[in-house]
C-alpha cells in the first residue's frame, strides 16, 4: 500500500482524497492516513500531493510510519470527498520535524 507521512502533517491539501478510486483516506485533526488494507497500490494519490507527503510503503520514508498508518486508519473518519485545505497549509509545506511539533 502506499503511505501518508510527515508532511501531510498541518497541510492536508486533501488533492489525495479526490483521486483515490476505493476512497480509502481516513482525516485525524493535522493530517490523513491510508487504510494500508483497503488501498489497492494504484499510486494515483502520489503526484497529487503538493507536499509530496505519499509514498509506497517500499520506500524507506515509508517506514515509520507505516504502523501508524494502519492504526489511526481504524480509528478516524473516512473521507471521500475532498475538502478546503487549512488556510495556512502553505506555511507548513516542507517544514521539518511536523511531527515533533504538531501531532495529535
Ligand atoms: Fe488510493 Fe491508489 Fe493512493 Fe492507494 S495508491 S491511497 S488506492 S489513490
Ligand atoms: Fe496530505 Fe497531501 Fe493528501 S498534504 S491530505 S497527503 S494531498
Amino acid at each position: 500500500p502506499y503511505v501518508v507521512t510527515e508532511l501531510c502533517i498541518k497541510c492536508k491539501y486533501m488533492d489525495c482524497v479526490e483521486v483515490c478510486p476505493v476512497d480509502c483516506f481516513y482525516e485525524g485533526e493535522n493530517m490523513l492516513v491510508i487504510h494500508p488494507d483497503e488501498c489497492i497500490d494504484c499510486g494515483v494519490c502520489e503526484p497529487e500531493c503538493p507536499a509530496e507527503a505519499i509514498v509506497p510503503d517500499t520506500d524507506p520514508k515509508a517506514e515509520p510510519w507505516l504502523e501508524l498508518n494502519r492504526e489511526y486508519s481504524t480509528n478516524w473518519p473516512n473521507l471521500n470527498r475532498k475538502k478546503p485545505a487549512p488556510a495556512d497549509a502553505d506555511e507548513y509545506k516542507g517544514m521539518p520535524d511536523k511531527y515533533a511539533k504538531f501531532f495529535s
